[in-house]
């Protein structure tokens, strides 16, 4: 009796316990088919996205037939490694951007400009397209690249005219040198980033032109250690000598010259006449640090980008942007740049602080921004990850580099 009993619970556990065990292995696929829906849920939105921003932006990211192959492509890819552990591929800036594959309209733009030839370029140097490594390239930058200011000494800045109007103290002990550092962008695709406080948290914050923080404070933070202005801006923005906006930091004003000219032959026939400005401003301001760039910079920058792109560049002076990040680079060990590399926000929206919109922003059209971009996703020692989901690219600078 107490035996057969006994033979009954042993079968019912057994039962019970086999009950268990297919409910865990169903249970488990189901999680299986979870992850991999999850996947296919990842690359749904973009594919969505890419639809809805447009013809322009749709290149950047080559075409769509393409995309949909690769969408597949990463779908069985993590299919195969949901079980490990899912690794969505993301799409960001092809670091071999040329105009013909972005759109037709740009490429024109850019063909005018190589006739056009504005400011006499006559590169001689090596390329186009000598390839480097990541290494190689950011010696090369450190060492050919001259991030410095117009000094007391320098004619015609040395005359009566200018006396007491340059900073007395060098730009490099001002300035740095600082452990990490943020350059921001005034992209369109900065709103509703929320990364302002990510920004504010680097020891030094370099800004453009008239980018504001006041309103923009979640997705672009608050501090400003450095404003990188254009003599444009300078020149023709008549808040310029009245903004509170710009009396924070240290600001910086450059001017294209034509190219590779010394300081006098620029100085005689600069493309904006912002020399009365710049001294009203330091009347005003006179505590505050204010330097001019050497106008041969941006053209020692240039003749880099020039030697690494396999395509003619625009022959004008780099972007605000890309100057920004060099100077950025000479002063600190990290720099992280945010939304100059577009994120899953990108949008041809030009400015975060304005309504105008032009695919050019992102793409350039006088600067050669197209390849500056593809310079700096070279350049970039973050993830894609980090590209797609907060426009951050993350370069090292030059002080702690071996050459
Ligand atoms: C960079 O500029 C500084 C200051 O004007 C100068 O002394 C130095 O020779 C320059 N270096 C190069 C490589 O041009
Ligand atoms: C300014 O610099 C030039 C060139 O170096 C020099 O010839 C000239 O004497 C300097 N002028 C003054 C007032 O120091």
């Amino acid at each position: 009796m107490i035996h057969t009993n006994l033979k009954k619970k042993f079968s019912c556990f057994i039962l019970v316990f086999l009950l268990f065990a297919v409910i865990c292995v169903w249970k488990k696929g189901n999680g299986y088919e979870a992850l991999t829906l999850q996947a296919k849920a990842f690359q749904m939105p973009k594919s969505q996205e890419k639809v809805a921003m447009g013809p322009a932006s749709q290149a950047v990211f080559s075409n769509s037939k393409q995309d949909l192959k690769e969408g597949i492509q990463s779908l069985s890819y993590s299919r195969v490694t949901a079980k490990v552990k899912p690794q969505p591929s993301y799409q960001v800036w092809d670091k071999d951007s040329t105009y013909s594959k972005v759109n037709p309209r740009l490429l024109k733009i850019w063909r005018n400009y190589l006739n056009m030839n504005k400011y006499k370029v006559s590169y001689k140097g090596p390329g186009p397209g000598v390839k480097f490594s990541v290494e190689a390239l950011r010696c090369h930058l450190r060492d050919r690249v001259n991030v410095s200011m117009i000094e007391a000494t320098d004619f015609p800045f040395n005359t009566t005219e200018w006396e007491g109007y340059l900073p007395k103290e060098n730009f490099r002990t001002k300035a740095g040198p600082w452990h990490r550092c943020a350059v921001v962008s005034s992209a369109g695709s900065l709103k509703n980033s929320q990364l302002g406080r990510e920004i504010d948290n680097h020891d030094a914050v370099l800004r453009f032109n008239g980018a504001p923080t006041d309103n923009f404070q979640q997705d672009v933070g608050t501090k400003t250690t450095i404003r990188l202005m254009n003599s444009q801006l300078v020149t023709t923005e008549k808040r310029f000598l009245k903004d509170s906006l710009y009396t924070e930091g240290i600001l910086v004003v450059w001017d294209p010259s034509v190219y590779h000219v010394d300081i006098p032959k620029w100085y005689q026939k600069p493309d904006y006449n912002f020399f009365e400005t710049y001294k009203s401003y330091r009347r005003l301001h006179p505590s505050q640090p204010f330097y001019i760039l050497k106008p041969q910079m941006p053209w020692e920058l240039w003749d880099i980008i020039q030697e690494i792109s396999p395509d003619l560049i625009q022959p004008n002076p780099p972007s605000s942007g890309m100057l920004g990040i060099i100077m950025m680079m000479t002063l600190c060990d990290q720099v992280d740049i945010y939304e100059f590399l577009p994120s899953k926000r990108k949008t041809d929206v030009c400015y975060y602080h304005q309504k105008f919109f032009d695919s050019a922003c992102t793409m350039g059209a006088y600067h050669p921004l197209l390849f500056e971009k593809n310079m700096v996703k070279h350049l970039n020692e973050g993830t894609d990850e980090d590209i797609y989901l907060f426009g951050k690219a993350t370069l090292s600078g030059f002080r702690n580099i071996r050459c």
